[in-house]
Parts: structure tokens; C-alpha cells; sequence
């Protein structure tokens, strides 16, 4: 009998290359978009590491020498403000062994020192200096930095990163979408946002893209949140019905939102938006007549706030943010806090309450939200059907008087529009 071992040639395995076109359709996508860990590292090289992703605003690190660790992606970054105040995305990797050199979540301090072996580097992530440094003589320290974001952009205090050195500029990347931060700023009677109200993390074993799409998806508010409207006796259920006046929206560049101003304008009650009225905040609003005069006051009162996703991460969803983090495939952390406006604190009060009680803790809103994201992720892994179909409203999906498409307040407009500019990052070389 032969008993000598049979030696298997190992022939090392190609790269897979996700066949884009084929996975990405006009009004349906593969399943396997959401669960393939080959996807996934594309998505972070092609969307995450080059396209412009939102990281933190200028209020969380309000004085000098303040720092505060964020994420792009999976992947951590502090945010510091240097001593002539200029703020500095910093890669949190030590540039002598790879150790972390910032563990705390935020704080002040002048410089950093590795815990490993203490090299220290200052808050614009030059080196300092390394202890018994006979041992590196002639070594060129300018070299030996922590590593810098390639591109930080600010636009009205929101910072976003592109870890790409080239690339569209911030502002060809937001397009429309910064009319819509206008917008949020002016809710402010100084035209300020201050995200000073602290981060709830909430992680979800789920792939991010479902996160992107649900957060404009107008389908789902009046069957998964049925419950909390019914509790809170909300009118916001019937923004998100086949009666609404609302509409969806692409704006291009992935962006998309849910815009219940025309419901607002129809209703005409300044303050309406937020459930109440201008009367229960008379200090906010008499400041905001003052600083806009009465009429234009009236009109971003009435109006509200956004519901809009910035592509990639950052979803303005009228009285909080949300920042969407994937960690792996199938993990996606939302970081919320309730959004702050400067001179406003009456309305900052009520904004921070009612961010407890609809994505707290025992907050209803983003828990049903999480359910929905977790059974969906657990439905794609199955092997049928293969598709997830995203046709709503195409038939009636129109241009608005600016050019962008849009749909019914429960069409599948918004989804139409992120996957379409996701085969458009995904597919560029
Ligand atoms: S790894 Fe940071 S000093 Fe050695
Ligand atoms: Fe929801």
C-alpha cells in the first residue's frame, strides 16, 4: 500500500475582483454587498481612506491645546488644536513601533507620549523627542511624526477628512448639501452649531450601508416607530405617509434627505417642527426675531431643521447627529448627541431631553431602528432570495427646480441615489 504523504501544490489564490455592474442595479443590489468581507476592504480603501468622510466639529475642542479622539472608518484619529489654534487630524500610531500613542477619549494636553517607549510628539504630531537618545544619533526627527490626514476641511465648523491628498475639494463634495448646514446653523439666533452635549455609542451588528440608507428611507418611519408615535402622540407619522407633501431627495455625491418642509409650510406653526410652539419658547424666539427680523425668523421656525444624510457618515436628523462608524462587515458603531445651538438654551434643554428619550439609553426611536438593521443583516446572509429590490417610486421619481431627483415622502429615491454614487467611488481606479 502507498503510504508516502501526497505533497498538494499550493497555488497562491488571486485577488477577487467584486464584479461591480453585476452586484450594483438600477433598482436592486446583491445581497452579498452587505456580508462579503472582500467588499468590505474595498468599500474601506475606495470610500473610506479617499473620499471626504465627517469626523468631528470645531466645538469639541474649543480652546487651545484641547484634543478628542475620533474615527475614520474603523480606524481611530485624534483631533487636537495646537497652541495657535490650528486643528490637526493625527493618525493614533506611534511612528516607532505602531503602539497607540493617545488612550483617553478627550482632554487637554500640549504633547503625547507613547506608552511603549516614550517617544513624545506635540499636538500638531511632531516629534518631541525619545528618551536615551544617544542610541539614535544622526536620525532626522522631522521624519519620525505621528502621521498627519491627508486633507482637513472645515465648512461652518463641521470637520471633515480625506485621507486621499487629491481628490474633489470639500465643497465639490458636499454640493447641495451645504444649504443644509447653512440651514441647521441658522437655527441659531448667532448662526452657530456646538456639539457639546456628549456622545451616546450605540453598536449594531449590522453592515453600515444599511445604517446610510435606513436614515432617509421615508418607507419604514409609520410600521417601525409606530409604537413611540403612538406613546408620544407625534404628528411625525403622518410626514411619512402615501398622503404626505414630503419628498425625498438625491442631491447628488450620495447626499439624500427626507424634506418635510413643504408639511411644515402647510401646517405654518413657527416651532411645529420640533412638536411644539414659539410661544413655550419665548426667550428663543424673541432672540431669533432679533437676529434675523420677524419675518425671515418666522420662515426658518416654520421650516425646521434638516433630515439629511452627508454621504458617507455624518446624518443631521433634526434635533441630534448621528455619525456612522463601521468596524467590520457585519459591526457598525452610531455616535449621537443631541445638537446644541449657540444663544439658544432654552432650546438646547428641550433638544437634549427629548434626545434621551427617543435614542437614550431607554430612548424607543433608534432601538427599533437597531432591531430592524440586526434582522436584516441576519435575512442577508441567507441564499434567497439574492436581491434586495429598491424600485419604490421609480415610476413617479421626477427633477425638482433645481435639478435634483426627487420622490414621494416613502419612495426609495434616496437609495437610488447613495448606490449610484457608491458604484461611482467603488468603481474609479
Ligand atoms: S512604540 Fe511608541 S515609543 Fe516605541
Ligand atoms: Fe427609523
Amino acid at each position: 500500500m502507498e503510504t508516502s504523504a501526497q505533497v498538494i501544490p499550493i497555488t497562491p489564490a488571486q485577488p477577487r475582483q467584486p464584479q461591480w455592474s453585476e452586484l450594483v442595479r438600477d433598482d436592486r443590489v446583491h445581497g452579498s454587498l452587505y456580508t462579503d468581507p472582500v467588499i468590505y476592504q474595498a468599500e474601506l480603501e475606495k470610500i473610506w481612506f479617499r473620499t471626504w468622510v465627517y469626523v468631528g466639529h470645531e466645538s469639541e475642542v474649543p480652546q487651545a491645546n484641547d484634543y478628542v479622539m475620533k474615527s475614520i472608518g474603523p480606524e481611530p484619529v485624534i483631533m487636537t488644536r495646537d497652541k495657535s489654534g490650528t486643528i490637526h487630524l493625527l493618525h493614533n500610531r506611534c511612528p516607532h513601533r505602531g503602539n497607540r500613542v493617545c488612550m483617553t477619549e478627550q482632554g487637554s494636553a500640549r504633547s503625547f507620549t507613547c506608552p511603549y517607549h516614550g517617544w513624545t510628539f506635540a499636538n500638531d504630531g511632531s516629534l518631541k523627542g525619545y528618551p536615551f537618545p544617544s542610541g539614535y544619533e544622526g536620525v532626522d526627527r522631522t521624519t519620525l511624526g505621528l502621521g498627519k490626514v491627508a486633507r482637513l476641511g472645515n465648512y461652518r465648523g463641521f470637520i471633515f477628512a480625506s485621507m486621499a491628498a487629491e481628490g474633489p475639494t470639500l465643497e465639490q463634495h458636499l454640493g447641495a448639501a451645504m444649504g443644509a448646514i447653512d440651514a441647521l446653523c441658522e437655527t441659531s439666533p448667532e448662526g452657530q452649531v456646538e456639539i457639546t452635549a456628549g456622545f451616546l455609542k450605540h453598536k449594531v451588528k449590522a453592515n453600515w450601508k444599511f445604517l446610510v440608507e435606513n436614515e432617509t428611507d421615508g418607507y419604514h418611519p409609520s410600521f417601525v416607530h409606530a409604537s413611540i408615535f403612538e406613546v408620544a402622540q407625534s404628528g411625525i407619522g403622518t410626514l411619512y405617509s402615501s398622503d404626505s407633501e414630503a419628498v425625498s431627495r438625491d442631491f447628488g455625491n450620495g447626499h439624500t434627505e427626507n424634506d418635510l418642509r413643504p408639511e411644515f409650510r402647510k401646517r405654518g406653526v413657527p416651532m411645529g417642527w420640533f412638536g411644539t410652539t414659539a410661544e413655550k419658547l419665548p426667550e428663543y424666539a424673541a432672540k431669533m426675531n432679533a437676529a434675523y427680523g420677524e419675518e425671515k425668523a418666522r420662515k426658518i421656525m416654520i421650516d425646521g431643521t434638516p433630515h439629511i444624510m452627508i454621504y458617507p457618515n455624518l446624518f443631521i436628523a433634526e434635533i441630534q447627529i448621528f455619525v456612522i462608524q463601521p468596524l467590520a462587515v457585519n459591526e457598525t458603531v452610531q455616535h449621537v448627541t443631541a445638537l446644541q445651538f449657540k444663544g439658544a438654551p432654552d432650546l438646547n434643554r428641550r433638544m437634549r431631553q427629548q434626545t434621551m428619550g427617543s435614542v437614550g439609553p431607554a430612548g424607543f426611536l433608534l432601538a427599533d431602528d437597531a432591531e430592524m438593521y440586526e434582522r436584516t443583516q441576519m435575512g442577508v446572509q441567507m441564499r434567497s432570495p439574492e436581491w434586495l429590490y429598491l424600485g419604490r417610486g421609480k415610476h413617479r421619481e421626477r427633477l425638482d427646480e433645481n435639478g435634483f431627483r426627487v420622490g414621494d415622502a416613502t419612495d426609495e429615491t434616496p437609495s437610488r441615489g447613495i448606490w449610484r454614487h457608491y458604484r461611482s467611488l467603488v468603481e474609479a481606479a
